[in-house]
């Protein structure tokens, strides 16, 4: 990341054995940088005997036979085990007599004059409206394998319906509930789904988001009769459409549901979902993940990554939203084995107020915090008096993922949030890995603001330049994966070559692919990783993945635009905010007016996040002369590195810079 990059240079070099290895959340699992080192040579010497024993963990009806079967890119994990991952968050605990204890803490957006509304779910509640969730599923068709679409708020329903569709081995697909029913139509078809589970409207700061409405328009845009099913829960009150036969009430259907429907024991290999995101090139592919890998990755990062104890008083909270991974994997599926309480916050952070987060943490005593560097900028700049006005004292565990944090940034988190006493946990991962790759674990590794320091057990992670071979401390290249685990993507839905083409075609060592995560990186002289930032045309907006082509097709998709470049920049808060460079039809004018119809045309196309920071008028893009547009110099131009004239009233002309680019670099 060129924005940070200076920073964590001076910080590194100024103060290099920068660790503060606080002691409040005190014992931690691992407990010295020792025993982490011996624990990942061995797990790195055999992962099979590492990953077996993390497996003995978790409930499983039938014994796996082998532990791991690889032939470069096919990974089967577990091989011959039947698991359910229903059965390992929610009935186990009640089996084994905690049905009683709280599994998920919900608390909603608004706040009446009682204070928001707050719900706590035991284990024995979840059984039941999972298990009723899993009969109005199979009542309406939902057979083993069929995908289920789910567009909801963050509401409690929402991981019911989720954990349902575990229960029965139906294949969720979740999508955020920012994307638009262009996005959503997308998906749907793509996965040739034909039920949705969706909400009236979702709370986001103090307004209705419309889901419902989104999904009868992306529906019509599937086409009639394809989509047989839509389950709706009331949450707004908003008026919505209706479609006769299709449409229900999620309490109309649940009211009559059976409270007993056994989890299905599932081969471990089998999809347990899909979950979409974007790539360099087309439309966001759908990242497959499976049952028995997927679910121990998960539950063992949580347990070592944040510290986490049953009956121990913790109260594990990650901001992000289930239509993400870190939602998947860091609020559900990896932490509910644990047993620890999660925190599901339906809202907006500084709703009503900007401290709406942070008197979440003292009303719940969260005692784990997962969110993103994005947020943590938007805080900093609201000021410290919003955290300062609460107690935030029972915090041990501080954890960051998404992108690269700024080491003011990190500091800010360290000091304002955690009062200096808790470690922070930088986690590098993707959508792709299930889980975390590269993390500090808490009481063990020593710190640096902005690196994601080193690989979690048996994660064979390596810097290499394009033949394979490790490039040498601080030097920048690829970052890639040499050994399969457990929670790595089995395919792209539908797409074996993208498959292939995307994350196994880049590097071979020995002859073999191995994985290529798509990120540049550098390891310093301690061997600590520092993730530089995306090599391919994905943007990383506010933790958020994005293709540049995805947005460049939506501009093209309008009247007015011949052709358009998308690049990011330097963005404040966002970390990379969005940069369009593009070329008018005839007949059309530059004008402000035009710019914000294209922002929310963009919002229609894909989601309210895509919309664009910046969007410039031309003639033409600047091209070599080959023809290929000169994206380096769109984004010196963006981020304010080149001077070219800006009038709104007229095109601007890249030529003149081009050419001077070109003969300057020939
Ligand atoms: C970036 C989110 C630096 C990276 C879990 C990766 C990070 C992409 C970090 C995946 C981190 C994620 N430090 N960069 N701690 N975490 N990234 O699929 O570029 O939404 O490839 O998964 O985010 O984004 P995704």
């Amino acid at each position: 990341m060129s924005t940070s990059d200076g920073n964590i240079e001076s910080i590194l070099h100024e103060d290099r054995s920068f660790d503060p290895m606080p002691s409040k959340g005190a014992p931690w699992h691992i407990g010295s940088l020792d025993e982490y080192k011996e624990l990942y040579a061995r797990s790195i010497e055999d992962p099979a005997a590492y990953w077996s024993q993390a497996a003995e963990q978790m409930h499983w009806y039938n014994h796996w036979r082998s532990v791991v079967s690889y032939e470069a890119p096919d990974a089967k994990w577990f091989v011959g085990g039947t698991t359910n991952l229903c059965y390992n968050c929610v009935d186990r605990h009640v089996k084994d007599g905690f049905g009683d204890q709280v599994g998920i803490v919900w608390e909603g957006e608004p706040v009446g004059d009682n204070g928001p509304e707050i719900l706590r779910l035991t284990y024995a509640d979840l059984q039941r409206e999972t298990a009723k969730f899993a009969n109005v599923l199979l009542a309406h068709g939902v057979r083993r394998g069929d995908v289920v679409t789910i567009y909801m708020g963050m509401i409690p329903e929402l991981a019911i319906a989720v954990l349902a569709c575990a229960r029965i081995g139906a294949v969720h697909s979740v999508i955020f509930g920012g994307f638009s029913a262009q996005a959503i139509a997308d998906r749907i078809e793509d996965a040739n789904s034909k039920i949705v589970i969706t909400c009236d409207g979702a709370w986001r700061r103090g307004s209705v988001v419309p889901l419902k409405d989104n999904v009868d328009e992306a529906l019509e845009l599937v086409g009639e009769g394809k989509v047989k099913t839509v389950i709706a829960r009331q949450r707004c009150m908003n008026g919505i459409g209706w479609t006769e036969g299709r449409d229900h009430w999620w309490h109309d259907v649940m009211q009559d549901a059976i409270e007993d429907c056994p989890c299905v024991p599932l081969d471990s290999e089998e999809m347990s979902f899909l979950l979409y995101t974007s790539g360099s090139t087309g439309k966001p592919k759908g990242i497959q993940h499976t049952v028995g890998g997927y679910m121990v990755y998960t539950a063992t990062t949580s347990k070592f990554a944040f510290n986490l104890v049953p009956d121990a008083d913790q109260m594990y909270w990650c901001t992000a939203d289930i239509g993400w991974i870190t939602g998947h994997s860091y609020i559900l599926y990896g932490i509910m084995p644990n047993r620890v309480p999660t925190l599901m916050y339906e809202g907006a952070p500084n709703h009503p107020e900007p401290d709406r987060f942070w008197d979440i943490v003292e009303r719940h005593k969260i005692t784990q915090f997962y969110t993103a560097p994005t947020a943590i900028r938007a805080f900093m700049k609201w000021g410290d008096e919003h955290p300062k006005k609460h107690d935030l004292s029972s915090l041990q565990v501080l954890g960051t993922v998404g992108e690269p944090i700024n080491p003011e940034a990190w500091m800010w988190y360290h000091n304002v949030i955690g009062g200096g006493e808790c470690p922070i946990v930088d986690t590098y991962w993707q959508t792709e890995t299930g889980g975390h790759m590269i993390t500090p674990l808490p009481g063990a590794t020593p710190t640096k603001p902005g690196s994601c320091t080193q690989p979690f057990f048996g994660i064979d992670a390596a810097v290499v330049d394009a033949d394979g071979n490790e490039v040498g401390a601080n030097e920048g290249g690829l970052l890639v994966v040499r050994k399969p685990w457990p929670g790595m993507l089995r395919g792209v839905y539908g797409d074996r070559d993208r498959f292939v083409d995307t994350y196994w075609s880049t590097v071979k060592i020995d002859g073999k692919p191995v994985y290529t995560a798509g990120d540049g990186a550098r390891r310093d002289d301690d061997g600590y990783f520092w993730i530089m930032g995306r090599i391919d045309d994905v943007i990383n907006v506010s933790g958020h993945r994005l293709g540049t082509m995805e947005v460049e097709s939506a501009m093209v998709a309008h009247a007015s635009i011949v052709e358009a470049a998308v690049v990011g920049m330097p963005h404040e808060i966002k970390g990379t905010g969005i940069a369009v460079f593009c070329s008018l039809a005839t007949g059309f004018t530059a004008s402000d007016d035009l710019r914000s119809e294209l922002r929310e045309h963009i919002a229609k196309e894909i989601g309210a996040i895509a919309k664009p920071d910046m969007i410039r008028f031309t003639d033409a893009l600047p091209k070599t002369r080959s023809g290929k547009i000169m994206r380096r110099l769109l984004r010196s131009i963006a981020a304010g590195e080149l001077e070219v004239n800006q009038d709104t009233s007229t095109l601007e002309d890249f030529s003149v810079v081009a050419k001077l680019q070109e003969s300057g670099e020939s």
